[in-house]
């Protein structure tokens, strides 16, 4: 009996995991075009925020393999969508931008953690976060 339940439980997962796939929404990996680069101080500033900004803040992302798969792939659609509607390093705004970056590098707050594990070049030491925030700063006027 309890072996039954536990065969269809295992069935119904995987019919139901296959199923999610064909969900359309998170499967647009295009990059938009860049309209205004971002006012880099220095391509030493470009290269920390390459390594640890650009996959949710550009139009550069870089799409790892799961992210072909449901329901990851709608977790980093989501990401992606939302960091380049608040800062797109390809589609700049105001410098005052580069402000708020430097707040959040100093503050730890960005790069997210979850994203971090699987990225080294996100995983900035005190000197590069130190580095890029005060890149972003001049970026700033500051
Ligand atoms: C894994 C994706 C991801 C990465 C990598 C990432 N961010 Fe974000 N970022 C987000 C998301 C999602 C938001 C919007 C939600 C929030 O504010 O937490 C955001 C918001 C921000 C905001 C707030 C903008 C506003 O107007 O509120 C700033 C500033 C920012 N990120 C800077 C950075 C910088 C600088 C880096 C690199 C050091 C970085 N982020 C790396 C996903 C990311």
């Amino acid at each position: 009996m309890w072996k039954k339940v536990l065969l269809w439980v295992v069935i119904g997962g995987a019919a139901a995991a296959l199923l999610i796939q064909v969900i359309p929404y998170g499967r647009d990996h295009s990059a938009p075009p860049t309209t205004k680069e971002a006012p880099w101080d220095s391509p030493r500033t470009k290269e920390l925020a390459d390594g640890a900004c650009f996959d949710c803040h550009s139009n550069q992302t870089e799409w790892p393999w799961y992210s072909h798969v449901a329901p990851l792939s709608w977790m980093l659609y989501r990401d992606v969508s939302r960091g380049r509607s608040k800062l797109d390093f390809s589609d700049w705004k105001d410098d005052s931008q580069a402000l708020a970056a430097a707040a959040d590098v100093q503050s730890r707050r960005m790069p997210p953690s979850n994203y971090k594990m699987l990225h080294p070049l996100a995983q900035l030491t005190d000197a590069q976060s130190a580095e890029l925030a005060a890149g972003f700063k001049k970026m700033a006027g500051q």
